[in-house]
Order: structure tokens, then sequence, then C-alpha cells
């Protein structure tokens, strides 16, 4: 059995989720289903990040303390997730005593390897970022992305030999042959990374004298741990990691080094440079993937609590029901670019591709199996050469998953509901059972038989639909055992003879 580890960002704790967090959560969830259900052992990381000046300022007015603040609001991102059907593995939150002990291991290794020094940082920071922001990146003296002009800043802080790394990270990103290569994906944004490495790579700050709420650095505990190196390190704490380096038994070594780490672009610097180089500097292996996927824009800009445009998972769940949403939200455009999003266009496939061309295929076969049949799934006859092979539009829809391709995969499946139409069209059932044609029996039972493979497919988008279909149809397997050889083109359950239950329309058409 291969295991397969994959993360998604820890989302900042203060934050109302939003469809933006949800696109890089549901893709993590889609690729762990797609893993699980064809034999891997997944682990699916996802959680919270809590420390910083942002939380303690939202603390402070709500009158809590951050702690009690955080317990608070954690919940949220949980919420949403389980509303969404994210059948995460852990979830982490940079609060809790495991993770806290990882950072402090991680930061005295590094600092007992003599890569932290203490230097004088003078910069312009935005605490909307939790970054430091160059001259150039402004605009009209504002940060970019919040609108707010930065604070000069100027402090003694630790600095972290980052520029130390800068060949070795050519080397493992650029050649695919190194043993620990970093592959990060879309190749465009690999260029990208590979291109700032090359004009060269300054050591970073890594403590803040003046933000109290935070981690305390081991070796000085005046000064707390910059929120991103303490948020970073939560793909080794949650699997372990502090446990495991005191001796005992964990699975850190068995999940350790991630298989996926799934991101916006936003943030693809601090995985693909600082986090793979403070791993490199504590003795450990980098990530072997990072994908970085586009932005979701509202009227071409960024979605954020603090702009008041976002979108909440919640809302477009109950516009649409939850499978409809994880679908619509994930395939809207190819995973590695941006795009905008409108209500308008997702109404709009959701009426063509699951209310028409789904509902119509599960529709009209149900209703002339039990029409003409009984609801009694008939055999095919022999030889009579008619054949609908939906596994042919399908054949890719593995690989496009493994390649984050979530609009291929979704492509595939539309060509599969959409031969299915054409086959009904073509065959016309209706005159078949007019004229007491005994090929009637074959076209019902290829249709079923489409239906039932096109469902083990749905299930990675669509766990609730499939499990429907699954059940109307009632054949004997269960969805999760047939799944592993049909997801690899193999039909091998039984359809004939059994009964099946007309059911409600799936996807009522939306008018408005
Ligand atoms: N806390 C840091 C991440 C630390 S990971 C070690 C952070 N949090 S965040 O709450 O701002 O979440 C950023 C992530 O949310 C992005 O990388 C992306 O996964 C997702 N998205 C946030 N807004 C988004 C869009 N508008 N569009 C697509 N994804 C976006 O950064």
């Amino acid at each position: 059995m291969t295991k397969k580890y994959v993360t998604t960002p820890i989302y900042y704790v203060n934050d109302t989720p939003h469809i933006g967090h949800a696109y890089t959560t549901t893709a993590a969830d889609v690729l762990a289903r797609y893993w699980r259900l064809t034999g891997n052992e997944v682990f699916f990381l996802t959680g919270t990040d809590e420390h910083g000046s942002k939380v303690e300022t939202a603390a402070k007015q709500r009158g809590l303390d951050s702690k009690s603040f955080c317990d608070e609001v954690s919940s949220s991102f949980r919420r949403a997730w389980e509303n969404l059907d994210i059948n995460f593995d852990r979830f982490i939150r940079t609060t809790e005593p495991a993770h806290i002990k990882c950072v402090e291991i991680i930061l005295r290794k590094i600092f007992d390897a003599k890569q932290i020094y203490k230097g004088v940082y003078e910069g312009l920071y935005c605490t909307g970022c939790e970054k430091f922001l160059a001259e150039a990146e402004l605009i009209d003296g504002k940060c970019p992305d919040h609108r707010t002009a930065p604070e000069s800043y100027r402090e003694e802080n630790y600095f972290f030999k980052l520029s130390a790394f800068r060949e070795k990270l050519i080397k493992l990103i650029s050649d695919a042959g190194e043993p620990d290569h970093i592959e990060i994906s879309p190749p465009a944004r690999r260029n990208e990374i590979l291109g700032k490495l090359n004009l060269g790579l300054e050591d970073i700050s890594i403590s803040r004298s003046k933000v109290s709420w935070g981690i305390p650095l081991p070796f000085d505990k005046s000064q707390t741990i910059y929120v991103w190196v303490d948020a970073l390190l939560n793909y080794i704490s949650g699997s372990d990691y502090a446990a495991f380096s005191e001796g005992e038994k964990t699975e850190f070594e068995k999940w350790w080094p991630a298989d996926c780490h799934l991101m916006a672009k936003d943030i693809l610097w601090f995985h693909a440079v600082i986090w793979s180089s403070l791993l490199l500097a504590a003795g450990l292996k980098p990530p072997k993937k990072i994908f970085a996927h586009g932005f979701f824009t509202l009227n071409g800009q960024k979605m954020s609590k603090s702009l008041g445009n976002i979108i909440t998972p919640s809302e477009i769940v109950e516009r649409f029901g939850v499978d409809a949403a994880r679908y619509l939200l994930l395939t809207v455009f190819p995973f590695g670019v941006d795009g905008d999003i409108s209500w308008e266009e997702m109404v709009k496939r959701y009426n063509s591709e699951l209310a028409n061309n789904l509902g119509n295929l599960l529709n009209r076969t149900l209703t002339m199996a039990e029409k003409y049949f009984n609801g009694i799934i008939p055999s095919p006859v022999e030889g009579d050469g008619i054949k609908l092979d939906v596994f042919e539009k399908l054949n890719k829809f593995g690989q496009n998953l493994e390649n984050l391709e979530f609009h291929l995969a979704a492509a595939s499946l539309q060509q599969a509901i959409d031969a299915s139409n054409r086959f009904i069209q073509e065959k016309a059932p209706w005159a078949l059972y007019a004229a007491n044609d005994v090929r009637l029996k074959t076209v019902i039972y290829e249709l079923i038989k489409a239906i039932a493979i096109i469902s083990v497919h749905l299930q990675i988008f669509m766990p609730r639909t499939a499990r429907t279909i699954w059940k109307s149809l009632g054949l004997k397997e269960k969805l999760e055992d047939v799944s592993k050889f049909c997801l690899g083109g193999k039909c091998d359950f039984a359809i004939s003879g059994i009964q099946i239950n007309k059911i409600e329309p799936l996807f009522p058409r939306i008018n408005k």
C-alpha cells in the first residue's frame, strides 16, 4: 500500500471561511478521496493558524484574551469543512501543545546548527499580509491587497540564513533526477520561483520583539517566533514530529515528506523557498510536491474579509446543495490559473451539467427500466453488438486527478454522461419497445451499467449524489468496494436481475 500525505494551508483563525479557502480544501479532499479509493493510505491535514498580531488585535477588540478568542473562533473552519463533506484526517491548531513543542524543537535544532543569528531589521510591514513588503510592491504607498499603508519597522531580530540554501534549492527544484526533488507546479510557477532564486536570496528575520501573541524563541524568550515560521511547521507537527523526535513511536516517518502541499499562488514562495530551507536546516527532507493554484477574484478583486467582498461556502451550499457546491467550485476554471467567479455562471453550469445532462440521464433511464421491465434490470442479449462504452471517455480521469486537472476530470464525466444521453437518442428504446424488439434489454442494461460506472467516478466530487444513485440501482456490492477496479477501468459488479428504486430528481432546475 502506498502512503499519500496531502495538506492545505492552515487558515488564519480570525478570517471568515470563504470560497477561496474552500477551493483549496475541496481540491485536497477530492485528491484524498481519489487516493483512498484507489487503495492508498492517506493522511489529509488542514487546520488554523492562530498566532500573530492580527489575532491579538482581534481578540482585544472582542474583549478576550488571545487563547480564549482562538478557542472560540477556530471551530468556524472546522464547521465550514464539515458542511462541505471534507473528510480530513487531522485538524491542527497552532496553539496546541504538540505544535508548540515541535516549533521549539525545530528552532532549537536550527539554532544549534548555527543557521540562526542576531541582526537588525528595518522595513515596511503589512499586518494584513503578516509580511514585509518591498517599496516596489506598493501602489500609492499602500499594500496592493489590503489597500492600507504598511508600518515602518526597526528592531533587533533573529535571522535565518536562508541565503545559504539558494544553490541547493535551485538544484532540488530544477532537477527532477535529484533524490529529494521538489516538484513545483504548474511549470510557470516553478519558473517564477527559479527566476527569483537566480536573482539572489536574502536571509530573513524569523522573530519579533513586539508581538507578544506567539511562541517564544527557545533560546531568547524575549522574542516570539515569526508567525509564518510557526505556521509552516504545522505540516510536521500535524504528523506528530514532536513525539517522534523525542523517541516515541509515531507515524511521522511514515508520512513525511508530504506528497502534496496545496495552496494558492500567494503563498508559494513561503512554501517553496522558506519552508524547504527550514526543513533542510533541521536535517529533514523537503516536500515532494507543491502545487499553487490560481485565485478566485470577484470583479477582479482579491477576496478578503477586510475588503468586505467574500462569498462563504455555506452561501453556495444553501443555493446549490453540498455536492453541487463542491463540483461547481472546483471545476469552474483550470486549477492552476486565476479566474473570476459569478453566481450567474454557477447557475448556468448547475442547470446544464447537473440538472439537464446528469439529471435527464438518470430520470429517463430509471423511468424506462421501470416502465419496460418493472424496475428489474434486464440481462443483455448475447451477440447483438449493442455497446455503450463510458470507460472510453473516462480513461484519463485518474490521471487528470493525479495532475490536479479537476476541470478535465469533470469534463470527462460530462462526456460520459453526454455519450449516454446520445445513446438513448440513437437507440430510441421507446421504438424498440413498441416493436417488441428484444434488443431493448441490452439498451437498458448498458445504460444502467453506464450510470453505475459514472457514479463510481462521480463520488470523488459528489459523494452523497453517488451514494444516492448507487442505492437506487440496488446493486449488491458497496460503492467503496467496487471503486478500486472501476476507477481503473474495470466493471466488476453484477447488474442484471436487480430491482431498482426510482428516485426524485437530484438536481431540480434553478430558474432564477
Ligand atoms: N495562514 C496562512 C497560511 C499558512 S500555511 C503554513 C494564510 N492563510 S489564509 O487564511 O490567508 O489562507 C491562504 C490560502 O487560502 C491561499 O493560499 C489559498 O489556499 C486560499 N485562498 C484564499 N483566498 C483565495 C482566493 N481568493 N482564491 C483562491 N484561493 C484562495 O495565508
